[in-house]
Formats: structure tokens, C-alpha cells, sequence
């Protein structure tokens, strides 16, 4: 069911790269909720074609560009807000990789080039969408930026290796930008930290079903599936949320807030 939140606003969203991915269950809502949107990736996952199915689905543009180009990215600011008619209103960053897990190497035994790849996709590239948009003035006053990260930014979670660390970073720049975004021209700055999801940067992670299914247990709604998400994505993008800025959201059936469930005590033989 459809509200119409966003109705004539503009946004982008980043990162869909087939239907399993949060950002395609983002982008169907978006459009449901009234909005006009681009779509990004970088070039590579250009290629595989499913994008294009969503890019009809949802009447939407496709923009290439790689998250770590300033170049690439002023491009897709400038291009979008002539393809949309205006400033734009609402960006979703969704975009992760890290050589190192994709490698199965140990988080002690990092490659550092890979390390700082991984950083450099997946976490400086938020600080360089939002300098580029600022830059070029492209963001509506009040406009909502959403990055998406997890608790291993948090905690630790042993297979979730530089990751963590890089998701940390995310997290920091969200609060850091948000500052002074929201200072200068209002637009406000948060990350979702969501449950772990079945999509492929998800499930590239050693041991991910297993963790899926214990995360499951732990949180006493159940983990949050990327439909889930992409519904409160939307509410950030909303002006119902408009003086939420600057935060760390857990998005995740409360998994976050329990120490330990009556489930996994009883897996455990706990009477
Ligand atoms: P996904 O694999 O569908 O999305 C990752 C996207 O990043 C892909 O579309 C990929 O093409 C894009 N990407 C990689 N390098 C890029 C570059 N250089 N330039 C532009 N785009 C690039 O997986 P998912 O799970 O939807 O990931 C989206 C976000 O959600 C990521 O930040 C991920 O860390 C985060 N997240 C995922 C969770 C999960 O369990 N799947 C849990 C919590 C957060």
C-alpha cells in the first residue's frame, strides 16, 4: 500500500545490482511512493544487464558511474538533476565490496591494498557523493542522504573482517558531513544498519547462512528483510522524519538491543 511520501520528489539511488539487492526493493518503493529517480552502478555491474529491468520498471534513468571517481560522480549529479528537472531530494548509498573477504583472507592477515580498495568503495565513496553534491549545489534544502552499514561497526563479528572497520568509517562520515550539510543547507545525513539480507554482497561473507540463522533467533522480531528496509528508507526520505540527521539507525527485528534469546538458550541445551 502506497502513501504517497514522496510524492514530486527527486532522488538517486545507487547500488541495484539484481532484485535481491536492498537498493532494488528501495528504488520499486521510491516510485511507488510518488518519487522520480535515477539509478546508478558502477560501470562492471552495468554489464550484467539486470538493471535494466528495474530502470523500466520504475521509468528510470540509468547513470554508470564508479562510487570512487569525483569525476564520475560530478557527472551523475549534474546529469540527474537535468534528466529529473531540479535539485535533487534524496540519495540512497548502497554499496559494499571488499577485496579481502571476496579472497577469504583473515582479518589479521589483511592485504592492505585491498584493505584501502575497500574503504575507498565502500565508505570514502559516501564522503565523495556528498562533496561533489555539495559542490555542485545539488541537493534540495531538507534533502535526506542514507548510507546503509551493520553493527560489525559495533561489535565484533570475526568474519565480517575489514568490513567492519570500513563500515565504522561509514558511520562516522554520516555524522561528520551531516554536520555541516545540515548547517549549511539543511539536508540531513543517517545510516541504517541493517539485518543481515540475502542478496550478493551479503552472502559473499564465509559462514553468512549460519549467521543469518542465528541473527534470526537473537532478534525477537526476526531479521529484517530488505523489503523492511527499503520501508524505512522511505520514511527517511520522507518530510515525516525531517529533523532526523546525523544518526546510526538499527534496523534490525531488535536484534541490536538483545543480549540473548530463550531460542538460543534452548539450542544450546539451556533448560
Ligand atoms: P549488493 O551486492 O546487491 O549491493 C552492493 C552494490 O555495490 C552492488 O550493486 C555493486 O555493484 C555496488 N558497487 C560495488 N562497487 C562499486 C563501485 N565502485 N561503484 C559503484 N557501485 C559499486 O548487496 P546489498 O546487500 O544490497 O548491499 C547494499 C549495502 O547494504 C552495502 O553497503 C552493504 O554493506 C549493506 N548491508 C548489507 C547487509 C547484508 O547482509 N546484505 C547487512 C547490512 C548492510
Amino acid at each position: 500500500m502506497a502513501y504517497n511520501l514522496l510524492k514530486g520528489k527527486r532522488g538517486i539511488i545507487t547500488g541495484a545490482l539484481d532484485e535481491n539487492s536492498i537498493a532494488w526493493k528501495v528504488a520499486e518503493k521510491a516510485v511507488e511512493e510518488g518519487a522520480t529517480i535515477v539509478l546508478t552502478n558502477a560501470p562492471i555491474a552495468m554489464r550484467m544487464g539486470e538493471i535494466r529491468k528495474l530502470a523500466e520498471k520504475t521509468n528510470a534513468q540509468i547513470i554508470p558511474a564508479d562510487a570512487t571517481s569525483t569525476e564520475e560522480l560530478s557527472q551523475l549529479f549534474l546529469q540527474s538533476q537535468e534528466i529529473l528537472g531540479g535539485k535533487i531530494d534524496f540519495l540512497l548509498h548502497s554499496i559494499g565490496m571488499s577485496v579481502n573477504i571476496r579472497k577469504n583472507i583473515s582479518y589479521t592477515e589483511s592485504n592492505y591494498d585491498y584493505f584501502l580498495k575497500g574503504i575507498d568503495v565502500s565508505a570514502l565513496s559516501f564522503h565523495k557523493m556528498m562533496s561533489v553534491a555539495r559542490k555542485l549545489d545539488a541537493m534540495n534544502e531538507w534533502g535526506s542522504i542514507v548510507a546503509l552499514t551493520y553493527m560489525a561497526a559495533q561489535r565484533t563479528y570475526p568474519f565480517y573482517t575489514d568490513m567492519a572497520d570500513i563500515k565504522a568509517m561509514l558511520e562516522s562520515i554520516a555524522r561528520s558531513f551531516g554536520y555541516h550539510y545540515g548547517l549549511e543547507k539543511k539536508v540531513r545525513v543517517n545510516t541504517v544498519s541493517q539485518s543481515p539480507t540475502k542478496t550478493t554482497a551479503g552472502t559473499g561473507i564465509k559462514g553468512f547462512g549460519d549467521f543469518f540463522d542465528y541473527a534470526n533467533a537473537i532478534a525477537p522480531l526476526g531479521n529484517a528483510t530488505a523489503e523492511d528496509c527499503a520501508n524505512y528508507c522511505i520514511t527517511l526520505f520522507s518530510d515525516l522524519t525531517k529533523m532526523v540527521t546525523m544518526q546510526n539507525l538499527f534496523h534490525d527485528g531488535g536484534y541490536s538491543s538483545t543480549g540473548v534469546s530463550m531460542e538460543v538458550m534452548t539450542k544450546l541445551g539451556v533448560e
